[in-house]
């Protein structure tokens, strides 16, 4: 990995020198590329709109993995709830990692990682007490990645999925700072 640069609304993560991976806020322009690759990516779709709200109201945590040529090969975004703590029942502020992708051909090379990494960073600006997520019991690969950033599975969602199949609720802590 090389250098990391932060600037007001960028940041630039250059992974291999002749294949450089940019990490940056998304834009508006870039919510077609985002919608690309989910719906390559991930079974889950959601309309335009979707998207259009998590970018206008958590632009900051909202990031995009950009080729070379400026194609978007991976995104991230968050959104805030207040949702029920699972120790007392107070409500509280949860981060949800609403989605993430990275396209086929550039997995294994740290991407989603990084993107997790510096998203966490911003959408705990919120004053979050806890990053949540769900999870497809079957997918090991994000399964591994959240792990990875010591996510611990609290509970099971049972038919989570339009498919029907279960989810897990993989939370972590957010460390006051
Ligand atoms: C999950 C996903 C985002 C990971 O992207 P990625 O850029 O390849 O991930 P990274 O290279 O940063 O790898 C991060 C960690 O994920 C895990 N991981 C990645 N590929 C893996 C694989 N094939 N098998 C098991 N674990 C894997 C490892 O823990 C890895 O850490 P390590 O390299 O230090 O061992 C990607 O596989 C993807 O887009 N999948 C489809 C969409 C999806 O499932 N999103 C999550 C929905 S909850």
């Amino acid at each position: 990995m090389g250098t990391d640069k932060d600037t007001r609304t960028n940041f630039y993560h250059l992974f291999e020198k002749n294949d450089p991976i940019t990490i940056r806020r998304c834009i508006l322009e870039d919510l077609e590329g985002v919608i690309r690759v989910n719906e390559k990516e991930l079974p889950e779709d959601y309309p335009y709109f979707f998207y259009k709200s998590i970018l206008d109201n958590y632009p900051e945590s909202f990031l995009v993995a950009c080729n070379n040529k400026g194609k978007v090969i991976g995104y991230i975004m968050w959104r805030v709830e207040k949702i029920p703590s699972l120790d007392n029942l107070k409500l509280e502020n949860k981060g949800h990692l609403v989605s993430i992708a990275v396209s086929k051909k550039y997995r294994k090379r740290g991407i989603a990682s990084s993107l997790l990494k510096k998203s966490m960073e911003k959408i705990k600006k919120n004053s979050i007490d806890e990053y949540v997520l769900e999870v497809r019991v079957s997918n090991y690969t994000a399964i591994g990645l959240y792990k990875k950033f010591k996510f611990n599975t609290q509970i099971i969602k049972s038919k989570y999925y339009r498919d029907g199949e279960n989810a897990y609720y993989m939370t972590l802590k957010v460390k006051k700072s």
